[in-house]
């Protein structure tokens, strides 16, 4: 055991997590969304969540706007520091998950090995790894921050996919190809694969 806990004491809480969910009429998941910058994960994961909204679901999602600048504002983007990033998130993310929400994380995350961790801190069925897929080229080409000129320019390192590694997902739940579809198309193909897996009605 981890000597910093040794001390603590788990309580049993009185309201399960199913009970939570219950009351929202839905099945509490964690949709993990992975891509490289600029592919468009957050754009999507608000789309998704707007349409969860509409339809009477209780969302929420963990971006890098909320967490990267509150939370993890002490995390580089060194190795070690995105892995740190990855633990926390996923640990926010079981907390969401036993308050019976469906809860949406949108960052690079780009380890295979730290995506598999988040899997594993949840029961089986409760994480979706949503990739979304877009190349290389076409987020250099859009660069919505500039970041990418910036990386080429040298002028930052350890830039995904340009001098840090991005581990494409092998057996993603859900596998979304931005290219070819627009935005609202991909969110439905989300919610669709919620309905017929009966997370929500
Ligand atoms: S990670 O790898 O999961 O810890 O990254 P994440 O928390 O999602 O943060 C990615 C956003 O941070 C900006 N940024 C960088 N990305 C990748 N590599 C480097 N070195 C870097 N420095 C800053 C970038 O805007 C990413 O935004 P998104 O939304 O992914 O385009």
């Amino acid at each position: 055991t981890n000597m910093k806990t040794e001390n603590t004491v788990w309580h049993q809480q009185q309201v399960s997590k199913f009970q939570r969910a219950q009351l929202k009429n839905q099945r509490p998941c964690l949709l993990w969304y992975t891509g490289l910058s600029g592919s468009g994960k957050s754009t999507v994961a608000n789309a998704v969540d707007a349409l969860l909204f509409e339809r009477g679901c209780h969302s929420y999602l963990l971006d890098g706007d909320n967490v990267r600048h509150g939370l993890n504002g002490d995390l580089t983007f060194s190795d070690e520091d995105r892995i740190e990033n990855i633990r926390r998130i996923s640990e926010v993310g079981k907390l969401f998950i036993d308050a019976g929400v469906i809860v949406s994380t949108a960052f690079i995350s780009p380890f295979s090995a730290d995506r598999q961790m988040a899997k594993k801190l949840l029961e089986d069925g409760e994480f979706i790894e949503v990739y979304i897929d877009t190349p290389i080229e076409v987020c250099e080409q859009r660069d919505p921050k500039g970041l990418y000129k910036k990386a080429r320019a040298g002028e930052i390192k350890d830039f995904t996919g340009i001098d840090s590694t991005y581990d494409v997902p092998l057996s993603p739940e859900i596998h979304i190809k931005t290219e070819q579809l627009s935005v609202a198309q991909c969110a439905e193909q989300i919610v669709a694969y919620l309905l017929s897996h009966q997370y929500i009605k």
